[in-house]
């Protein structure tokens, strides 16, 4: 069995990366692909006590919040990721190690190092759709779907360290996509660079 491929969104908090990730499924779907719809941080056990903490307005030490993302990952990897690649599947991921890169690097830890220990551990993405906007900009968005906000996270100076370690990022597969423009026009750059993805590994 031909091993599938992982396609990995990444960006700052309302980028609209999951609106273009669940726009993706839908059109890969209708083209007869049975695409794996995953996320991170996961709905497991390490991934309810990491949204209870972002909600809670209360962070932790940044290496106990590390470790809990490192945990969430290992068995979203172990459990759901490599299986589906295995079976030959494309996976759309919403998030993964590189928001652990920027967002736990923007909390003061090594960033380089965590990109290493990372790209060392856990399944290298073919793609990493990295959807790029104004930090003010996410933070409307946020605000105006409302629902729960996570003030660990989710506040200006904080976004904009995240948003600077994402714009200094160089990794294999990475594609920048200005999320400042419609939703018509970011997705038909999010379908090119994904047909070339798969066009590339042959899936
Ligand atoms: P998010 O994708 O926004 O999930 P939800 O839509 O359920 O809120 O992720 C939650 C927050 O966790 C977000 O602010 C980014 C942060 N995060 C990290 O700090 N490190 C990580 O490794 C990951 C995956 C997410």
């Amino acid at each position: 069995m031909k091993r599938g491929i992982l396609i990995v969104f990444e960006g700052i908090d309302g980028c609209g990366k999951s609106t273009q990730l669940r726009r993706l499924a839908e059109s890969l779907r209708a083209r007869g692909r049975d695409p794996l719809v995953t996320r991170e941080p996961t709905e497991g056990p390490w991934g309810r006590r990491i949204r209870a903490m972002a909600r809670s307005g209360e962070a932790v030490e940044p290496e106990t919040e590390l470790a809990w993302f490192f945990e969430d990952r290992r068995q979203h990897m172990r459990e759901v990721v490599t299986p589906a690649l295995e079976a030959g599947r494309i996976v759309l991921s919403d998030r993964s190690y590189l928001s652990t890169v920027a967002y736990q690097g923007a909390r003061g830890l090594d960033a380089e190092k965590i990109l290493a220990d990372s790209e060392a551990e856990f399944e290298r993405p073919d793609l990493v759709l990295l959807f790029e906007l104004h930090p003010e900009a996410g933070l409307a968005r946020v605000d105006a779907r409302g629902g729960t906000s996570e003030p660990v996270f989710e506040n200006l100076p904080f976004q904009e360290r995240v948003a600077a370690i994402f714009a200094s990022l160089d990794v294999p597969g990475l594609v920048r996509i200005d999320a400042d423009r419609a939703e018509e026009a970011i997705a038909r750059d999010v379908e090119a660079a994904v047909d070339a993805a798969i066009e590339r590994a042959g899936a």
